[in-house]
């Protein structure tokens, strides 16, 4: 069978308005906007409203990807929405998604769980439904209300994140598919330091009771420390495998976007890879960890404020809860 290449038809993101601050977050913890700046780089995050739910951020994310591509939502053939944030448990926020866009029912419709990795994930699971030819339009919408999950009485945690969506539209192009596109991707999963980074409660193996309420055991806990050391050893390793795959050196990459958890992270993770810094694309200080949502967020920003040029060579690199690593590379708009 000849595979096609998997290409982006158009993208788009969206973040709320609501602006919350360090300053504003000094208010509600024990924290200071040095002590966050300095262990983050991040200035401020936004914050979805009370009435706003994952799928409402997807949507908005969703009609921005669809109009850069002259699409509709009949056009689609699977809506896919990385999150780890869902309206529900069950129906899947794809489902909500494919009903807010007013698609037809024809088609796939599911969540992705895979962290912080999310986007890269969906794209990857994507590119295997266009490459194929069993479909022509997937839309990979990661979306996140991390904010419905955060302890915020937990300043190791209630500092770092962020709510937003971003949206991809993935359908097929010409010619050869390591040219264009998708190019090399790796998804990996080490589910041995799954209990670094979770929501102890609400689930099969513990469901929500009264005292894992009071412990707030329905939000979001990490081992801080713990996951910066996987991430500053996983993410280089992820990223060069992706590269290899597409069969190009770090020299070839124009541009990187790394899940935007932490500048530490991202600026340890780019000397071991040996990216300059203006080949690096960042925008953690003014949303913070969006998790599964944040590269395709800053790959729309990049877009939109023309950075991103046809032919330049992108590498996604994502990483977090599973724990759940994946990196891409993606030859821009030919
Ligand atoms: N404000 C002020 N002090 C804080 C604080 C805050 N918001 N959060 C933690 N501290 C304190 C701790 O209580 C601790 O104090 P102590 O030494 O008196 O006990 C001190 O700062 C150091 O804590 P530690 O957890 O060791 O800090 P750190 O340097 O490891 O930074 C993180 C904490 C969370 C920023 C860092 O571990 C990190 O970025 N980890 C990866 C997180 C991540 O990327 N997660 C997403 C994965 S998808």
């Amino acid at each position: 069978m000849s595979l096609k290449p998997a290409v982006i038809a158009g993208i788009g993101s969206y973040v709320p308005e609501r602006v919350l601050s360090n300053e504003d977050l000094e208010q509600i913890v024990d924290t200071t906007d040095e002590w966050i700046v300095s262990h983050t780089g991040i200035k401020e995050r936004r914050i979805a409203s009370d009435d706003q739910a994952t799928s409402d951020l997807a949507i908005e994310a969703s009609r921005a990807a669809l109009e850069d591509a002259g699409m509709s939502a009949d056009d689609l053939d699977f809506v896919l929405c990385p999150t780890v944030t869902p309206d529900h448990l069950f129906p899947s926020t794809a489902n909500l998604v494919q009903a807010g866009l007013g698609a037809h029912n024809d088609m796939a419709a599911f969540d992705l769980l895979s962290g912080c990795t999310g986007f890269v994930y969906g794209l990857h699971v994507a590119r295997q439904f266009i490459a194929t030819g069993e479909m022509e339009a997937v839309l990979v919408v990661a979306s996140e209300k991390l904010t419905s999950i955060t302890d915020w009485t937990d300043r190791s945690t209630c500092v770092l994140f962020g709510d937003g969506a971003g949206a991809a539209i993935v359908t097929a192009g010409e010619g050869e598919p390591s040219e264009k596109g998708l190019i090399g991707f790796v998804v990996e999963s080490y589910g041995e330091h799954g209990h670094l980074l979770d929501v102890p409660a609400g689930g099969s193996r513990r469901p929500l009771d009264a005292e894992g309420l009071a412990n707030h055991e329905n939000c979001l806990h990490m081992n801080g420390p713990e996951v910066f050391k996987l991430a500053v050893r996983g993410v280089p390793e992820v990223a060069e495998k992706a590269i290899a795959r597409a069969g190009m050196t770090n020299s070839d990459i124009d541009w990187v976007i790394m899940h935007q958890a932490n500048l530490r992270i991202i600026d340890a993770a780019a000397r071991r890879l040996d990216i300059p810094d203006e080949r690096m694309i960042v925008n953690v200080q003014k949303f913070g960890n969006t998790s599964g949502a944040s590269t395709a967020i800053a790959l729309d920003e990049a877009y939109r404020d023309g950075r991103l040029q046809p032919g330049d060579n992108i590498l996604l690199v994502g990483f977090g809860a599973g724990f759940s690593l994946g990196a891409g590379v993606l030859r821009w708009g030919l």
